[in-house]
């Protein structure tokens, strides 16, 4: 199909990916044999067989278990540095990518043995291929606001490494006002706030992201569409939602990419885009998120570029760099 080398030959951004998110079985299985790890899986055909999710809770299970054959700062590394080189490949020039220091610190590995295998990684890739990124170091909302303190304790040495906070894990049950005061103090930073919402929990969760939490981006979004008011208000906002679609798909948000909002999102004057979330887990990376919803929603290459370009508006790159790009 024509539009699909447009997909491929577009540079692209991409705004929405956790780290963890990207561990392939394979990775998977060399870090756990490199760190004395046994995993409760025969082989990698069987642990992606596993890939099977009823919801976000059940994907997130298997998520945080996989994440434990992350020890030391070369794994770290490596990890990134298997998404960096996939991202490149797929034409990605910039990326904002999330960790959630939270998953690891638990586990008594060090913040910075997290913090310095993710950025030396990133920037290899700046000194290679000129691919630029921000760090986005996200709070687990399934745990308590004092735990977020804590971690953001630790994380104060390496502030000036970190663009960003974020909210993610368990939605449901775990609205943003559970952290009012946190954000309020990593306001205080100076630094800019993004929250998942409305992915698997009510559009009411993106009103209390931007009213309490006052982020600059919503994560997902999606169920946003449920309050008309609430889409009025996005759109006349320029507020940016960084849709996942074959995520939803995975975690069955929606029963099939042909029932996906994205178009009715960009017909309602939204400023959305798309991105792959945890690509590893969900069955494809940012190009293959593209390439899915061009084949199940019968995009145009209009609407393909559309995406591309909001992806760039709502980057945090400086104005000049965004410039280059479009
Ligand atoms: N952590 C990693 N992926 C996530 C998702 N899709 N939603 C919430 N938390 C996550
Ligand atoms: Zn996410």
């Amino acid at each position: 199909h024509p539009i699909d080398a447009l997909i491929a030959q577009l540079p692209k951004t991409e705004l929405h990916l956790h780290i963890e998110g990207t561990l392939e079985p394979e990775l998977m299985f060399a870090l756990a044999a490199r760190n004395g790890i046994t995993l409760p899986y025969a082989d990698i055909a069987s642990l992606r067989a596993a890939y099977d999710f009823g919801n976000l809770q059940s994907f997130l299970d298997l998520y945080y278990a996989g994440a434990g054959v992350l020890q030391s700062e070369q794994d770290f590394y490596d990890l990134t540095w298997a998404y960096l080189q996939r991202a490149h490949a797929d034409g990605i020039v910039h990326t904002e990518i999330f960790f959630d220091p939270q998953t690891h610190t638990a586990r008594g590995i060090a913040f910075a043995s997290v913090y310095h295998g993710i950025s030396r990684a990133l920037e290899a890739a700046e000194a290679e291929w000129g691919m630029t990124s921000r760090l986005i170091m996200s709070f687990l909302r399934h745990l308590s606001e004092e735990d977020g303190f804590a971690v953001l304790e630790q994380a104060m040495p390496y502030l000036s490494g970190i663009d960003g906070f974020g909210l993610d894990s368990s939605e449901a049950g775990h609205p943003p006002s559970k952290f009012q005061r946190l954000f309020a103090r990593c306001r205080q930073l100076e630094l800019p706030c993004v929250a998942h919402a409305g992915e698997e929990g009510p559009a009411a969760y993106v009103c209390e992201a931007l009213e309490l939490l006052q982020v600059c981006r919503i994560d997902h979004g999606v169920r946003s569409l449920e309050d008309a008011a609430l889409v009025q208000r996005l759109a006349a906002e320029r507020m940016p939602l960084t849709v996942c679609p074959l995520s939803n798909i995975k975690l069955k948000v929606f029963a099939d990419l042909a029932e996906h909002p994205l178009r009715r999102m960009l017909q309602a004057g939204l400023l959305a885009m798309v991105n792959s979330d945890d690509p590893a887990y969900f069955g494809g990376y940012l190009a293959d998120n593209l390439l899915a919803c061009r084949r199940a929603l019968d995009l145009g290459a209009d609407e393909i570029v559309q995406l591309v370009r909001n992806s760039f508006e709502a980057s945090w790159l400086a104005p000049a760099q965004k410039a280059d790009w479009q």
